[in-house]
């Protein structure tokens, strides 16, 4: 039986401290507290005890009060319930011995009470943030969390909402995220949080409570560090009554200060099993024997196994916990390279001598190709490759090359003539340069070169022709290549010599070319040049007597050629009594196509830019 004094003088609890300052506010893990005695009085039954500070939490937002002990030189009082009031915090107890105001005490909680309050509390907390996940819009009207714990909303939830809600719950316990508190103004809690109750104290310090990076809530009870340490969340019921609705929730037995009875050794770990399991972990994650998936999933499954622990361990296992994911966390962002890779891979074997994926890679159009194969054979026999404009007068394109402007001749170039704005110059004295072309035909550049004045002159004019026609097998921009050999003694044989070294160079040695008489304006004698088909061999038959497709008789059409005539040497500045030469101009493309035997059924593709037909070249 506590042995109760009365005390002689009383004073009224406001005489004689404004307020008694609550260390539960601050650090809920606080067991123990030396302070000093402010009041004792007795009312009824029980001692009302104030102190000058107090870790004990008085009943109140929902949370149960503490119990416990206040020990001083001259006796104890064990504390049976605690409340506020006005600013003070009045201790209810019984007594053994004597309390008097002044007296240095020993507070002390039973923490196995608190600690389940603080759980079943912080449990609650969570259980909001999970309904403001499957309903962002209700508004929470009260928390209780004793036996029967549950959260009162405004509104309603629909039934089926029970297991999501214990499912998100139960996510933010196995997160283990931080739970922290911040004494703040009325004016900054207002501004913080989506929510706040009308009923809130004016003039006192105010505490909101934040969920990893969830949004604050007002909040004036004790708090666990972590969410691990309320273990398990059970949604047991969704109440909807009238205009609200209560989302009832369980922590596990244990939990509740009476360990469950059927608790078996095998769903049992002691702390230093499940710390040491951590930080296992941790080492195998670092040292690489774990991927960073698995390192996730472990400690995943060893948050867990935080509500196995005694409930009065749960708290320091859970620090534990933070702390190896913290370390998992720099050693992984500290060696991101390597991971990088491993990730890369969906996190599984990686081999690193294996061939990589080479990038698809591009290659030069089949025209460019065919310019560059073309330069370099006749760069051989020492035909320069040069340029001339693709953009010239009608002088150079048709006039000097021997076809006046009113010569039918030059209908058989389909000429683009362009407006030229400014006043056409003169080529040689007393000369019209005329109107201005796209070039119809290399041939152009023979004039130009020849105007260079330097003789021998073995030329390889390579570039864009124009025309007016386009159909499968013409567009209107093409290209040619034109030889131009100019010196003294030049002959047909000559000529011959060069057509067939290219040819034999170009399409293969056993291949031939032939002369066939044609008529050129530019070119005395003309011919057009033939060379032998590569299917049939120039015989126009295949191997079993059918007539070959691809050529006719036996032979393929190349292009013009012919001696130079001697109007255009003359124009060219060349003297024709000591200087003669021969000129040959054929279509790139066409002499391409040959060559690879590809019978493009329209030639248009070339210059279509599709690259499903290009790459094949
Ligand atoms: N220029 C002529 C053409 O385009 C080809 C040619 C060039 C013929 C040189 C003879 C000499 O068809």
């Amino acid at each position: 039986m506590d042995q109760q004094i009365e005390m002689v003088e009383m004073k009224p609890y406001n005489e004689y401290i404004a307020m008694t300052e609550l260390i539960y506010l601050t650090d809920s893990y606080q067991k123990e507290l030396t302070t000093t005695v402010v009041s004792i009085e007795k009312h009824g039954n029980l001692w009302e005890v104030v102190l000058t500070a107090t870790i004990f939490y008085p009943e109140g937002g929902g949370q149960p009060s503490d119990r416990g002990t206040i020990t001083g030189k001259n006796g104890k009082a064990h504390v049976k319930h605690v409340r506020m009031k006005g600013d003070l915090v009045i201790h209810e107890c019984t007594l053994e011995g004597k309390l008097s105001p002044d007296d240095e005490v020993r507070g002390t909680i039973d923490w196995q009470v608190r600690y389940t309050n603080m759980r079943l509390h912080s449990a609650g907390h969570i259980v909001h943030e999970a309904v403001r996940l499957v309903a962002p819009n209700l508004t929470p009207t009260k928390g209780y969390h004793h036996d029967d714990a549950y959260i009162e909303y405004i509104g309603s939830l629909p039934i089926d909402t029970q297991y999501r809600i214990e499912k998100e719950s139960n996510a933010l316990v196995e997160q283990n995220v931080p739970l922290t508190t911040e004494l703040v103004s009325m004016e900054e809690l207002q501004k913080r949080t989506p929510w706040a109750p009308e009923h809130l104290p004016k003039h006192k310090p105010l505490r909101i409570l934040t969920i990893g990076t969830l949004l604050p809530i007002p909040d004036g009870g004790t708090q666990v560090r972590t969410t691990g340490e309320t273990g398990e969340i059970h949604i047991t019921k969704i109440e909807n009554a009238d205009d609200h609705v209560r989302v009832y929730y369980t922590i596990e037995q244990a939990a509740q200060g009476a360990p469950a009875a059927d608790t078996s050794p095998a769903q049992t770990l002691t702390a230093a099993q499940l710390t040491g399991m951590l930080l296992d972990v941790q080492n195998d994650t670092i040292s690489h024997a774990i991927t960073p998936l698995e390192s996730k999933n472990a400690l995943a499954e060893l948050t867990k196994k935080i509500r196995l622990v005694p409930p009065q361990d749960r708290q320091a296992v859970g620090i534990v916990v933070t702390e190896v994911k913290q370390s998992i966390e720099s050693a992984l962002s500290a060696s991101s390279s390597d991971l990088d890779a491993r990730r890369s891979t969906n996190d599984s074997w990686f081999d690193v001598t294996m061939p990589g994926i080479r990038p698809p890679e591009g290659h030069l159009h089949i025209v460019t190709q065919a310019i560059t194969e073309i330069s370099k054979i006749f760069a051989t026999i020492g035909f320069t490759r040069v340029r001339h404009p693709e953009v010239d007068w009608d002088y150079y394109a048709f006039e000097a090359l021997n076809m006046p402007a009113s010569h039918p001749a030059r209908d058989e170039w389909e000429t683009f003539f362009i407006e030229y704005p400014g006043k056409p110059a003169r080529a040689t004295p007393g000369v019209a340069r005329g109107k201005m072309v796209l070039t119809p035909h290399t041939s152009n550049g023979q004039v130009r070169e020849m105007e260079k004045g330097k003789l021998p002159i073995r030329m390889i004019n390579i570039a864009k022709c124009y025309r007016r026609q386009i159909d499968v097998s013409h567009t209107p921009m093409f290209h040619q290549f034109e030889g131009l050999y100019v010196d003294t003694d030049v002959s047909i044989a000559h000529l011959k010599g060069v057509l067939d070294y290219f040819a034999q160079q170009f399409f293969g040695p056993e291949r031939k070319t032939r002369l066939r008489p044609f008529h050129f304006q530019f070119t005395e004698p003309s011919f057009e040049v033939d060379i032998s088909c590569g299917i049939c061999n120039g015989t126009g038959k295949l191997a079993n007597g059918d007539p070959c497709r691809l050529c006719k008789a036996g032979w393929l059409e190349l292009g013009g050629a012919g001696m130079v005539h001697p109007n255009v040497l003359r124009y060219g500045g060349v003297n024709p009594d000591t200087h003669s030469g021969f000129a040959f101009g054929w279509g790139v493309e066409r002499t391409y196509m040959m060559k690879s035997g590809t019978q493009l059924d329209d030639i248009r593709l070339l210059y279509s830019n599709d690259v499903r037909f290009l790459e094949q070249f």
